[in-house]
């Protein structure tokens, strides 16, 4: 039997919600019984740990004022789903790395890359990035929602984020500040200009100033908001922009799965694909899988998905007038 002492310690740091101490217990309790000549008790608590440790990381929530504000969840999307040119993909891949190796990179005195900032056209799959470093990592992402932070507390915005940076260092995982434009760029004209501009700067500087091991992803669509003084705050700036004939042919083969086969002439597909985002792109070919499931088909036709392709094309047109 394990000893009162770790009992003890077992209940604490289940109750002070510490689970690295709590499985250094339950190894020690797991020595110990293989000690007493109890190997397979030994053997299944050891088993049981490294079932837990291989499971996402535990949702730390936030709790009090900040819980309306950042939203965490463990997702679970791979990076095969990601469909971006090969040097974004290496730029995405060299993240995750660095962020594995990290321990490595610190005895050599050097960082991993932790202050990311995605720009580019809506539907490229710049909050999709995050949710792929988050799964990858095995952490949670906790998403801050920049516009609603703004509408909802204008004057108190910079006071809120210094909530969310102190909470930072005891609340592991990727950390978005989705739309991030809300605090840049033009929209700013219709608010107070010199209070948007504070937070702005605020924000920069709790960039800056982090020192946590966490990922922090920052995403806007308005490259307006890239001027120098913010790309010197983060470690890798990286552009999304719409798919090429290439990265379209990836995502219809990807999004069709067993819909599609070899006769499917997917070239056609992309090229009538061109100009549209990924996002777009997705919902056609779902739209496309949608018809040929309600009509008792196991296929989806070139036609049908060539015609919802254009439905996306007139959308976009008519959206910018
Ligand atoms: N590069 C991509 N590869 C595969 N699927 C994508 C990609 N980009 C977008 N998608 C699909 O479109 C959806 C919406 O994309 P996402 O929200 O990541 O776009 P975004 O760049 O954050 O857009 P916005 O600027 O409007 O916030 C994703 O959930 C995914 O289904
Ligand atoms: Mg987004």
């Amino acid at each position: 039997m394990a000893t009162a002492e770790q009992v003890k310690a077992l209940i604490r740091s289940h109750l002070n919600e510490n689970p690295d101490q709590f499985i250094t217990t339950a190894l020690q309790v797991a020595a110990h019984e293989a000690r007493q000549g109890h190997s397979e008790l030994a053997h299944e608590i050891r088993q049981l740990v490294d079932r837990a440790k291989s499971k996402p990381a535990v949702i730390v929530k936030f709790t009090n004022d900040l819980s309306g504000l950042v939203f965490s969840e463990n997702p679970e999307v791979p990076l095969e789903a990601l469909v971006l040119s090969g040097d974004m993909k290496a730029r995405i891949e060299r993240i995750i790395l660095e962020y594995r190796q990290q321990n490595k990179l610190k005895k050599h005195g050097l960082g991993h890359r932790r202050k990311i900032l995605l720009s580019g056209a809506p539907g490229t799959g710049k909050t999709m990035t995050a949710r792929v470093l988050a799964s990858e990592l095995k952490q949670p992402l906790h998403t801050v929602q920049m516009d609603r932070l703004v509408t909802k507390f204008m004057g108190e915005t910079g006071a809120k984020l210094r909530q969310i940076f102190d909470r930072m260092r005891e609340v592991p995982g990727v950390y978005l500040f989705d739309e991030f434009d809300a605090i840049g760029g033009e929209r700013s004209l219709d608010n107070d200009v010199g209070e948007i501009r504070r937070v702005l700067t605020a924000f920069l500087q709790f960039i800056e100033n982090d020192t946590s091991d966490n990922l922090i992803v920052a995403a806007t669509n308005n490259p307006r908001l890239l001027d120098r003084a913010l790309f010197r705050r983060f470690d890798d700036v990286i552009h999304y922009e719409l798919p090429g004939k290439e990265e379209c042919v990836r995502l219809i083969a990807n999004l069709l799965g067993t819909f599609y086969d070899k006769r499917f002439p997917i070239e056609k597909a992309a090229a009538a694909a061109a100009g549209l985002s990924h996002a777009e792109i997705d919902r056609a070919c779902r739209d496309a899988m949608k018809l040929a499931i309600l009509s008792n088909k196991s296929r989806v036709t070139l036609d049908s998905l060539t015609e919802l392709l254009k439905e996306r094309h007139s959308a976009y047109r008519g959206r910018e007038g």
